[in-house]
């Protein structure tokens, strides 16, 4: 019920959190439902949901969805995903579809007791349809340090066995690039300054293309906006540069004080 990255903790964080993860909520669904309507998968498979709280409802249901799984150990994700995303029937009125549940945190090439596990659950679950299926880590990637006592092999070599079982398969990734607990004066600087620079307000948290390139682009991009040349609080690395270019990222504020930046990284 207590684990690093999600259990109890985490839902009542983001029961908290509905409001203030609101915008973050709506431009992370955007990006999800935008790469879910160019590879129009029958299948998909998701790593990590927790309840789905970072997505709207209805955002895991693509048109023409006949299949989801869920790979997920918390206990309480099954029955709060059901209730927020599931059974939001009024969202899509058309046929549900199959949803299975595999409650593991050994299916990843990380935590995973065999090499081949990872790729052997994918091929199984795909059956032979590889290309009608995709596959979704959701925000997950960027906590595998918290859960780093688990871990079965080296790093370097999970990776390896990551990326060669996924060559099949359309796959995308949202996952914390930095984080950072802010300073009072930090964060009014950056809501205000946020809202200014969109003034309708639609899709105020994401960061601009030159903020993409790269972490060091990034973080002075960050500081900037935060004016945070006082701030002894220093910016934390959640190692996902591996997976690949940001196609997109957005400031997810976890609570009043904590900054999480979320990149999102497709395979094409
Ligand atoms: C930060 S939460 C994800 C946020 C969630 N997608 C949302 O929309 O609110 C990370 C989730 O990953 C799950 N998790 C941890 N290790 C895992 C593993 N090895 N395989 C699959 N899920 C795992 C945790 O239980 C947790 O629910």
């Amino acid at each position: 019920m207590i684990t690093p990255s999600g259990g109890l903790v985490y839902h009542a964080r983001a029961l908290r959190g509905l409001d203030l993860w609101f915008p973050t909520r709506r431009l992370v669904s955007c990006w999800l439902e935008n790469w879910l309507l160019s590879c129009k998968p029958e299948h998909l498979i998701v790593f990590g949901p927790s309840a789905g709280y970072l997505f709207e409802p209805g955002s895991f249901l693509p048109a023409g969805l006949k299949h989801l799984t869920l790979v997920e150990p918390d206990p309480l994700a099954k029955p709060l995903f059901h209730l927020r995303h599931i059974r939001a029937k009024w969202y899509h009125p058309g046929p549900q579809p199959h949803v299975t549940w595999h409650p593991s945190s050994k299916l990843l090439p990380h935590t995973s007791r065999r090499e081949t596990d990872f790729a052997d659950f994918l091929s199984e679950a795909s059956g032979s349809n590889p290309h009608k299926t995709a596959v979704f880590f959701s925000g997950l990637l960027g906590q595998l340090e918290f859960h780093r006592k688990s871990f079965r092999r080296d790093e370097f070599l999970a990776r390896k066995i990551f990326a060669t079982s996924l060559k099949p398969f359309s796959w995308a990734s949202l996952h914390d690039l930095e984080s950072k607990a802010l300073a009072r004066t930090e964060r009014k600087g950056l809501l205000s300054l946020t809202l200014k620079d969109d003034p309708s307000n639609r899709l105020p948290f994401e960061l601009p293309a030159e903020a993409l390139q790269n972490q060091t682009l990034r973080i002075e991009w960050l500081e900037a906006q935060l004016k945070s040349a006082n701030s002894a609080a220093t910016w934390i690395d959640h190692g996902t540069e591996w997976l690949g270019p940001t196609r997109a990222a957005a400031l997810w504020f976890l609570n009043k004080r904590q900054l999480q930046v979320l990149g999102f990284t497709t395979s094409s």
